[in-house]
């Protein structure tokens, strides 16, 4: 979900509204704005921020304001269920992110001392509660802080009050805040896509931190009303980088600038001479790092997935026992931490709360924690020991395409690493970096199969379900190019290893499922190729995606797409998937970049 909040000489409302549109992608059932002048005024609806929009009228006036952009955890989507939420009395207005674990408790007790709740959500408590508070004379700075202590689960808030037109109170637990600093005015919001078009200035509060904004500047404080010192960073990231720039999809747009974010991500970090990855951002000195005998990876969704490709990428570069697991499942069963494993957690957002509470786990128990992140300053990469960077720029499209393909090549600059400080030889250390560079040329040849890609999307888009199959480094491959399929299009598809099939999922194989093999021109091409045949004698259609046509009559159709090494192939491999993804959603008329019931970041648990 969403969150913006404005305080200065202008007026809110527009802003705001600018601010939520940025923020649709984290969350888009539901939004609404307050603004403040002589009362609250308040508008929200069930829809997207251009419904919201065309209910609030040009008088909508106020210099002070917060809104939102929801996604339901607690209570369906409706106009009553939109935030900000209003206290009975009207004087306080609230928007949240997270949840509030004992709202029903609260809930409970409010109602038994007769206030008439207005909506079903777990966030109108907040709203009650620090009204009672303010009415206790509390500043409200103090009515937020005491209200706050009774609450038991996480949230990113922000609060105005009728009885002080000049501030917005802001908070956070589990759910990022951030404050962007301007000329005689402030913002803050959920993300800083919502700050870029007005100020570059930005401050992140830690869990626990509560901030108090007025035109002319703003005060933080640490749980205990202690107040704290903060560091302005500057964002690097503009209001160009939010716009479709003439694509008519965000995810195109990401798809296709994938030539230039993964140059981002290797600039600066190959060195010609000794056939060596510099990463700096680590903070590990070369002794530390041939300690190392495991490497555990964590991360959720496409994370997750380009966490595999880097798991195989360490094993086979560095010889290093490698695996990945979903983050929320790792903090749940309570994982043994080794002080010899160096666990990698992987967040695009950098906020995903699964990922953080697993890095959070680990270092609580000890555990040397580095981070691949895309967003600066984002609470994974601050919480982490060191890291990698994408810098691949702000990916805004739900489903994750640049960030991936990004991730699994600081992987490959990741393993490269461990590898030349172990028994990677220059000669491969130097095939592995001339094989980097390879890349976004390669990438660039696979874009101008778009067409041919949208046709067979076409043909095979008709299907109700479709399988994805690949061995060994094609099979986390085939999970991306599922998950992509599955996301977008809500075509059922699911992945398998191809060695897997014949244990079960074959019994599926028929004219009504095709499949889509990832089939690479490796030492396992012959048995992938078997598996084709198999396939075929079952009567079900094959797509393949590899690097040259097979015997006509193993497939329906081929993609063909250009040869790197065979460690960086599945990097070039994913790319056909994302686009034969893409277009299958738009064949079928989706919501491409805003697919149903997903959010881009999922700050909740
Ligand atoms: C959500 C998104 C996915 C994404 C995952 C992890 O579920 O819908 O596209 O892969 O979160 O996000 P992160 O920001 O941590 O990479």
């Amino acid at each position: 979900c969403g969150i913006v909040a404005y305080v200065g000489p202008r007026d809110a409302a527009p802003i705001l509204l600018e601010g939520l549109q940025r923020l649709e992608y984290r969350g888009y059932d539901s939004a609404g704005v307050v603004v403040s002048n002589r009362g609250l005024k308040l508008r929200k609806v069930k829809g997207r921020v251009a419904d919201l929009a065309k209910v609030v009228p040009a008088r909508f006036k106020g210099t002070l304001g917060i809104g939102h952009t929801r996604w339901a955890t607690h209570g369906v989507p409706s106009d009553e269920n939109a935030h900000p939420h209003l206290s009975a009395d009207e004087r306080i207005a609230v928007v949240h992110n997270g949840i509030i674990e004992n709202a029903g408790e609260l809930r409970a007790k409010l109602e038994a001392d007769g206030v008439v709740f207005a909506s079903e959500t777990d966030t109108e408590v907040l709203a009650h509660l620090i009204a009672r508070a303010a009415d206790e004379n509390d500043s409200l700075e103090e009515a937020v802080r005491k209200t706050l202590k009774s609450i038991v689960g996480t949230y990113g808030i922000a609060v105005i009050d009728r009885e002080r037109p000049g501030e917005v109170v802001v908070a956070r637990n589990g759910s990022p805040i951030v404050l962007g600093i301007g000329e005689k005015e402030m913002f803050a919001a959920s993300d800083v896509a919502a700050l870029v078009r007005y100020t570059r200035q930005v401050v992140h509060l830690e869990d626990g931190e509560l901030a108090v904004l007025k035109a002319d500047g703003f005060h933080t404080f640490a749980s205990d009303a202690r107040e704290t010192a903060k560091e302005p960073l500057t964002v690097d990231w503009d209001a160009g980088h939010y716009d479709t720039g003439g694509y008519e999809h965000y995810l195109l747009k990401e798809i296709s600038e994938q030539p230039e974010t993964i140059t981002r991500t290797m600039s600066g970090r190959l060195d010609e001479r000794f056939h060596v990855a510099h990463l700096g951002g680590l903070n590990m000195d070369a002794r530390e790092t041939r300690g190392f005998r495991r490497v555990k990876i964590i991360g959720c969704g496409s994370a997750y997935y380009s966490g595999q490709i880097g798991a195989q990428l360490i094993e086979e570069l560095a010889r290093i026992p490698s695996d990945a697991e979903p983050a929320s499942e790792f903090r749940y069963r309570n994982p043994v931490v080794d002080p010899d494993t160096l666990y990698v957690a992987i967040s695009q957002s950098g906020e995903t709360y699964d990922t953080l509470a697993a890095v959070q786990e680990l270092k609580r128990k000890g555990g040397r924690v580095i981070g691949i992140v895309n967003a600066v300053g984002s609470a994974i990469a601050r919480e982490v020991d060191g890291g990698i960077y994408l810098h691949a720029g702000p990916e805004v499209s739900v489903a994750s395409t640049k960030a991936f393909t990004s991730t699994s090549l600081a992987f490959a600059l990741l393993a490269l690493h461990l590898g030349r400080v172990r028994d990677l030889s220059p000669a491969d250390g130097r095939r592995i970096v001339d094989g980097l560079r390879r890349l976004p040329g390669q990438i660039e040849e696979i874009l101008t199969q778009s067409d041919k890609i949208a046709e067979l999307a076409q043909k095979y888009a008709k299907h109700p379900s479709m399988m994805f199959v690949g061995r060994v480094r094609g099979y986390p491959v085939a999970r991306e190019g599922a998950q992509k399929l599955k996301e977008i299009s809500y075509v059922h598809a699911e992945a398998y290893p191809a060695s897997e099939l014949k244990h079960g999922p074959l019994a599926l194989i028929g004219p009504d499922m095709p499949t889509v093999a990832i089939v690479p021109d490796d030492e396992l091409l012959d048995k992938n190729l078997t598996t084709l045949g198999e396939i075929r004698a079952r009567g079900g259609q094959v797509l393949m995606v590899g690097h040259r046509e097979p015997d006509a009559k193993l497939a329906d159709d081929v993609i063909v797409i250009p040869k790197n090494e065979i460690e960086l192939d599945p990097i070039l491999l994913t790319i056909p998937l994302q686009l034969l993804a893409y277009y299958a959603a738009v064949a079928l008329g989706r919501d491409v970049d805003k697919p149903r019931n997903l959010a881009k970041s999922v700050t909740v648990e």
